[in-house]
């Protein structure tokens, strides 16, 4: 927290891969529970993904996606290879968020968080 780290892992085999790369700055959206067909727009290959998108830049230039929980403006530290990915750790410099259930990925599906039931 001191300072307030994220990190993110990049496929050497991803073509943004160089584009973070070279980057000062990246943004990190936490996407909403009702935002995967977003999600799965972004992990398409070959189109421009923030054509007709709602999203802004923040104040370092990072794309901000509208809808999403939370948003993360970031200044690039620190990059780790780590086996066929690439490990990109980002200071956290600016960060708004709203309440609500974030959208998850595991199991090779998506799925919700719900509060766990106590007996
Ligand atoms: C839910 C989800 C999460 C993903 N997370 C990552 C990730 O953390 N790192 C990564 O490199 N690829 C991740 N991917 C795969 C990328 O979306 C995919 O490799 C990317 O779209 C390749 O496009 P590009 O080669 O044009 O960059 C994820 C895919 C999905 C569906």
């Amino acid at each position: 927290m001191e300072p307030p780290l994220i990190l993110i892992c990049v496929d050497h085999r991803a073509n943004v891969l160089r584009h973070f790369e070279q980057a000062t700055h990246f943004g990190v959206n936490i996407l909403a529970e009702d935002q995967e067909a977003l999600s799965v727009r972004f992990a398409e290959r070959g189109l421009d993904r923030f054509n007709g998108i709602d999203w802004h830049p923040g104040a370092t230039g990072v794309p901000l996606l509208g809808g999403a929980l939370a948003r993360f403006e970031c200044a690039t530290r620190q990059s780790i290879p780590a086996g066929d990915h690439l490990i990109i750790l980002g200071e956290v410099l600016h960060a708004e968020w709203e309440n609500g259930a974030p959208l998850l990925y595991y199991a090779s599906s998506y799925h919700t968080a719900q509060p766990r039931k106590r007996d």
